[in-house]
């Protein structure tokens, strides 16, 4: 199969799902084209699987006007069938149980899959080169011993590395860096040291060199992602996404597969941007997040705790209702509280009646609120939000000043001022929502004891234009709801 060109039609048939595959990405970049997004990925995978099955294994060569490359192998076609089905089984019953709060780490799972697949495609290409077509009597050609050595690197950094972000993302560890001592030094010379493998292996194809390679990235990814907090967590889930991209790039190259290299560049190239623009969104550069430390101890330990016995102003449901009803504008500011919550249908009927009442209502959304990317747009379409009652941070930021009520609803750290003021605090740096500048603030929380993310206090809370709601969110915005009907 190496060498030799794909058919015609294999190669238009890739082209059409890497087509596809161009128009999901863009109908995923707004929630309003996202479901049609996701049809159009659904298509293009399907294209790509059925072409693959049908280009090597047609069921009788006279049936098919295409290229015969192998016997039929019946046995090969029912272990791929079944291995589709168990996974279509799993797929479909997790994605439909999944709590929406844990989504990071489900992703973070699927990556390390995607990362283990891309070793175990170099493995087999390594250990049986010649149905690969890259070998002449066992000598695999170097090109290819190049891409199957950067496939297998980058795949098992990509699992090692998944599976620590899901371990931290799932607490069953911690969430803190842990720092080793010299570990730049250390990362970068077993970095420097598989390179040098790659290159050597061209020149010596023994198991040594492939299985060293493969060992070492399993522990680099082990070594990189150790020293990353929890609070940076979410752009290690999108570099590795991108990370299984390339690594899926390299081994097209090997398969001569331009639906693998198309899609490989594809997520490589969209998981980077991501990164790109949370880093953007939380003030660090990419480097210092690699470099790793970020929400360590000082952060946690500097907890609401210290801060519990300082004087505040509490409300009940009705005042917040009686507020808001007298209100122009209310802006709603969500945060990780209303998912765990699952706060936002009655958030929903809420901003539906203080509507009727004439009050203006929009929804001021944080990129890093909640715990992944688009997690407070994917609840609010979900109750049936109106799109353009929702705006980004850089859209609404100046109308807190004009705004009689900014409604906190289970966010902490996306308000916290002390990003703006306090050098020292871990989350110094990143962009906040100006709540604090409307005429009051309406925070809902469960206790004056919880912090948010960061694990700092957040001074707002004491202010004396704010008023604590404290209870879930669900259960508050269900009683402001009946004080407002
Ligand atoms: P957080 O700062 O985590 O604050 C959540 C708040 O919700 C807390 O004040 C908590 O206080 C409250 N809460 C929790 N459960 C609640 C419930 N059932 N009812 C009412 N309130 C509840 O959230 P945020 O403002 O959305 O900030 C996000 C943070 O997560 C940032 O630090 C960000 O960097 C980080 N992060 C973001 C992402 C992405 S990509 N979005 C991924 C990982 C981490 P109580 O416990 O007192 O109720």
């Amino acid at each position: 199969m190496h060498g030799a060109a794909l058919p015609a039609w294999v190669a238009l048939a890739y082209l059409v799902a890497g087509v596809f595959f161009i128009l999901a990405l863009r109908g995923l970049s707004s929630p309003e084209s996202s479901r049609r997004g996701n049809r159009f990925g659904i298509a293009g995978m399907a294209i790509a699987l059925v072409t693959t099955l049908l280009h090597y294994y047609p069921t009788r060569a006279e049936d098919f006007p295409i290229e015969w490359h192998a016997p039929i192998d019946w046995n090969t076609l029912w272990l791929i069938g079944g291995a589709i089905a168990i996974g279509a089984v799993i797929g479909l019953t997790t994605a439909r149980r999944i709590a929406m709060t844990a989504m990071p780490q489900l992703v973070a799972a699927f990556h390390s899959l995607v990362g283990l697949a891309a070793v175990l495609v170099a493995a087999a290409a390594y250990l049986n080169p010649d149905a690969f077509g890259i070998a002449a009597d066992g000598v695999i050609n170097p090109v290819s011993r190049i891409e199957m050595g950067l496939g297998a690197a980058i795949g098992a950094i990509t699992f090692s590395g998944s599976v620590i972000a899901f371990l931290k993302l799932n607490g069953n560890m911690s969430g803190k860096p842990i720092l080793l001592p010299a570990r730049h030094v250390i990362n970068l010379g077993v970095i420097a040291l598989i390179l040098g493998l790659i290159a050597y292996f061209t020149t010596d194809q023994s198991p040594f060199v492939f299985w060293t390679v493969a060992g070492l990235s399993f522990l680099i990814g082990f070594l990189l992602i150790i020293p990353i907090g929890g609070a940076d967590m979410p752009v290690v889930v999108s570099m590795l996404n991108s990370y299984s991209g390339w690594a899926a790039a390299a081994m097209g190259f090997t398969l001569q597969n331009s639906a693998m290299i198309i899609t490989g560049a594809l997520v490589g190239s969209s998981g980077a941007i991501l990164s790109y623009i949370m880093c953007r969104a939380m003030n660090r550069s990419f480097l210092s997040v690699i470099a790793g430390g970020f929400g360590g101890d000082a952060a946690v330990a500097g907890g609401a705790g210290a801060a519990i016995d300082r004087p505040y102003k509490r409300g009940s449901a009705e005042d917040a209702a009686f507020l808001m009803k007298q209100a122009e504008q209310v802006i709603i500011v969500p945060g990780y509280g209303m998912a765990v919550a699952q706060a936002q249908h009655a958030l929903r009927e809420m901003g539906d009646l203080l509507k009727k009442e004439g009050v203006s209502v929009k929804y001021a959304i944080h990129p890093v609120a909640g715990r992944m990317p688009g997690h407070m747009n994917v609840l609010l379409a979900e109750a049936n939000v109106p799109y353009d009652e929702v705006f980004e941070l850089e859209d609404i930021n100046s109308e807190f000043a004009r705004s009689d009520v900014a409604f906190v609803i289970g966010a902490n750290d996306v308000t916290n001022p002390a990003a703006k003021t306090d050098k020292s605090s871990p989350i110094y740096g990143m962009p906040v929502l100006d709540v604090e500048k409307a005429k009051t603030v309406l925070f809902i929380k469960r206790s004056m004891g919880g912090a948010g993310y960061a694990g700092v206090d957040n001074e707002l809370f004491y202010r004396d234009n704010t008023m604590m709601l404290l209870a879930d969110a669900k259960k508050m915005v269900e009683e402001i709801v009946k004080s407002l009907g």
